[in-house]
């Protein structure tokens, strides 16, 4: 009679499986309880034969420690699926990927522009981006209110103070004027640098952009050289064969003054809307240092000469990778941004 029962609820146990802790506790208080079959059996067994007893006490105690061994493991099974439910995830599933992260596309290009004229000599030179007027402008031979000034739409902080006005710098120029003032030539140096003008944002304007300039200061500096590092700057980064030429132009602090054109290098020349379909793009502004800047900044400029040149990062940029838009750049959208995974190093 036990035996039978004891067989049958083996034969019970071994199927039972869940993964559900109800069921589970349901299970235990049916065999495990204190009111339970195993309490209920050995119960019975209390009344057997003595003869009985050697045999099925073997039997009854291998099943009590199956029926707890059972409990014990779906035990486990149960915590596991119970504690990844309540935390949401289903580890079942395949690991998830995660990205990492990229250079901007501004700090790429001006990385390259500056490693360009590393080779040349150009050290990196920074300053401060919100400037007084002497640096930004008076030491630049911008007179004041000379309409010159109006070129560079500027935020003003402040009026007054010991050297003027307070402004947020409108070009990198400004860095040249400290370099020159607190050394002795010659300078070979690029600033690179945020700059800001008070324009409204568009897809060809911004309140503010990036700026490289150089700076080259020596005896005997002439136009000639100005061209030729130029000319190697183009080459190296956008291929060999890109044309240039230079406009007659005007800046306040250069003397002659010039702008430079590249061969388009989206139709290399063809004409295409990046180009106006002219062929030619403009990349930046050059000249030979006016005398009374290099005088202003304490330099003898019948000793010295030298030549100088800004560029907008943005726009070399756009000329690279095709950025339609200038606001892509600041706006910080991951689907942009992530298009340019260079290596990060
Ligand atoms: N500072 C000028 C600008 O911001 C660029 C420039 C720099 C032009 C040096 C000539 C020489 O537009």
């Amino acid at each position: 009679m036990l035996q039978d029962k004891i067989t049958q609820y083996t034969a019970e146990i071994n199927a039972f499986s869940t993964s559900n802790a109800d069921e589970l506790e349901q299970f235990r208080i049916k065999f495990l309880g204190t009111k339970g079959i195993i309490k209920d059996i050995f119960d019975e067994f209390k009344a057997v034969s003595p003869e009985e007893k050697r045999t099925l006490g073997k039997v009854l105690n291998e099943f009590k420690q199956l029926a707890e061994a059972r409990y014990q493991s779906l035990k486990e099974e149960t915590e596991v699926a119970v504690s990844s439910k309540d935390s949401g995830l289903d580890l079942t599933l395949p690991g998830e990927g995660f990205d990492v992260g990229s250079r901007h596309p501004l700090a790429l290009v001006r990385r390259e522009i500056i490693e360009i004229f590393s080779k040349l000599g150009f050290v990196v030179a920074e300053g401060p981006e919100i400037e007084d007027d002497w640096h930004n402008f008076s030491a630049l031979n911008f007179p004041e209110e000379h309409p010159a000034r109006d070129m560079q739409d500027t935020f003003f902080i402040k009026k007054g103070g010991e050297k003027g006005d307070i402004a947020l710098r409108t070009h990198t120029s400004s860095v040249q004027v400290r370099m020159m003032e607190h050394g002795k030539p010659p300078f070979r140096a690029i600033m690179p640098g945020r700059v800001y003008r008070n324009e409204a944002i568009s897809a060809r304007a911004h309140c503010f952009f990036h700026q490289i300039e150089g700076l080259y200061v020596d005896e005997n500096v002439s136009f000639a050289d100005l061209k030729q590092t130029l000319f190697y700057f183009v080459q190296e980064l956008y291929g060999e064969g890109t044309k240039v030429r230079f406009r007659p132009s005007y800046f306040p602090f250069t003397e002659p003054s010039a702008e430079m054109d590249i061969s388009c290098t989206i139709c290399k020349g063809a004409g295409c809307p990046m180009c106006k379909y002219s062929g030619w793009v403009e990349i930046l502004g050059c000249g030979m240092v006016d005398p009374n800047v290099l005088e202003n900044c304490g330099i003898d400029s019948k000793k010295y000469s030298g030549f100088a040149f800004g560029m907008g990062i943005e726009r070399i940029a756009n000329l690279k990778y095709e950025i339609k838009d200038l606001r892509f750049f600041s706006e910080n959208d991951a689907r942009f941004l992530k298009q340019y995974k260079t290596s990060l190093i």
